[in-house]
């Protein structure tokens, strides 16, 4: 096996990669500091954006009072819907417009921080959501130029979003998640404060760790950024954010994974080993910085449709109120199958993943990758108490046709897979993921 850190370049494929990050800062009482950094940005007049939940939560008092201590005046909109919709966002960008705000902080998961980042956008250059959504979904306009200075809070350890040009929602009346994608949407700041966590239950842990193991691995395998054809039909300071697997992205990948393999199972166990939790958020601020810069590909993909077609599945330490599979698991149900099948493309790569990750690899050769990795991430799953597999969601394998159309439109992620995924190749991974173990 050749070394997994190399590029080869080729003629006829880029040659070059591009370094794209929100300014962050980092660690316990961090939090603190929002206020001074949002004002140094030029901020006034502060739309802070969150949710009911989180309003009764004391990170939520010591924003609010970081923010006016530093003279803001404060707008405030808690009625951000978890797992957005085009509906909720909507009620957000009529708040942001019509409260006369010059910034914005979000305090959140990634719906917080996602309905934040498509309030301002709207509230900054007015037209309507799905002028900004790719085509043939929406106009594909993109978005037209830079956005009101923004400060991410996140309280979860999964999404990223907070270093992420990505906004992700629910377009009501095609069942499925759509997205949007710029460079612009990147939130000015992310202030990344682990305290947040020691309050997160148990499920949520385990939802948003998979997330980030799945950006970490499903980054680090992904195309190779010189394996993109070049020249682009795009210039090349246009090059996408999904630009696949490159010198930097493998850099936070490989610690995102090496950290997961250590603490994701002790975070999910027990709430009061902050030094577990403080560790899953740092390797959630990498993950998120790799896949801002690489791109994820296929168990992303398919989790668009395993979301988008949920009909009554319940996670525990979610609200009960409507069924819905949180992002981490409709990622991580079809992990083990994706990387199973796609560890021949690279098997140095999935082999020192799942090293990474904490499994013995002495004596495996390419021909074993597949499976090493597969089992190295399904231990994990299991041992944080995911759902096995799409059965474990409520799925049958009655519904995969209806699974591979909904992740079939997914080109930007699929084309960033390290081998062609065509229908026919989903339909044997959904079938591939009806259990993982
Ligand atoms: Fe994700």
């Amino acid at each position: 096996m050749s070394c997994p850190h190399l590029y080869a370049l080729e003629a006829g494929f880029e040659s070059a990669f591009t370094v794209d990050a929100s300014r962050v800062t980092f660690g316990p009482g961090a939090l603190g500091e929002v206020g001074d950094r949002a004002r140094a940005l030029g901020v006034r007049r502060v739309a802070l954006i969150t949710d009911r939940r989180l309003r009764a939560l004391p990170w939520f008092a010591e924003v609010d009072a970081a923010l006016r201590a530093a003279g803001l005046d404060v707008a405030l909109f808690d009625e951000v819907a978890i797992e957005p919709t085009d509906a909720s966002l909507e009620l957000a960008v009529r708040f942001a417009r019509d409260a006369g705000v010059d910034g914005y902080v979000s305090l959140g998961g990634g719906s917080v921080i996602d309905t934040c980042k498509v309030a301002n956008l709207l509230a900054t250059h007015p037209g309507a959501l799905l002028d900004h959504v790719n085509a043939p979904i929406g106009r594909g306009l993109g978005v037209p130029g830079p956005l009101a200075p923004h400060v991410a809070c996140p309280t979860t350890s999964g999404t990223g979003s907070e270093v992420t040009g990505i906004a992700i929602f629910d377009l009501l009346a095609l069942h499925a998640k759509t997205g949007i994608v710029s460079p612009r949407l990147r939130p000015t700041e992310a202030v990344v404060d682990p305290r947040c966590t020691a309050t997160l239950p148990a499920a949520v842990v385990a939802a948003s760790g998979l997330d980030v193991l799945c950006h970490a691995l499903e980054s680090y395998t992904a195309r190779p950024f010189t394996r993109r054809p070049s020249p682009s039909p795009s210039p090349a300071i246009a090059r996408p954010m999904s630009q696949g697997a490159n010198p930097w992205s493998d850099l936070g990948c490989r610690e995102a994974l090496r950290l997961l393999g250590v603490y994701l199972v002790r975070a999910v166990t027990d709430a009061a080993d902050a030094e577990a939790r403080d560790q899953l958020m740092w390797a959630a601020t990498l993950a998120g910085i790799a896949f801002g810069n690489a791109g994820v590909h296929a168990p992303h993909a398919m989790a668009y449709a395993v979301a988008g077609r949920v009909r009554d599945y319940r996670a525990a330490g979610y609200p009960a109120e409507t069924a819905l599979v949180p992002h981490g698991f409709a990622v991580a149900v079809n992990a083990p199958a994706v990387f199973r099948r796609f560890a021949a493309t690279s098997p140095a790569r999935h082999l020192e993943a799942a090293a990474l990750l904490g499994a013995d690899v002495a004596g495996a050769g390419a021909a074993d990758a597949g499976e090493r990795i597969a089992a190295a991430v399904a231990g994990l799953m299991r041992a944080v108490a995911t759902p096995n597999g799409l059965v474990g969601v409520g799925y049958t394998a009655a519904d995969i046709p209806a699974l591979v159309a909904g992740a079939a439109p997914q080109r930007r992620l699929l084309d960033n897979a390290p081998l062609a995924v065509t229908p026919p190749v989903l339909d044997a991974l959904f079938h591939d993921a009806l259990t993982c173990w």
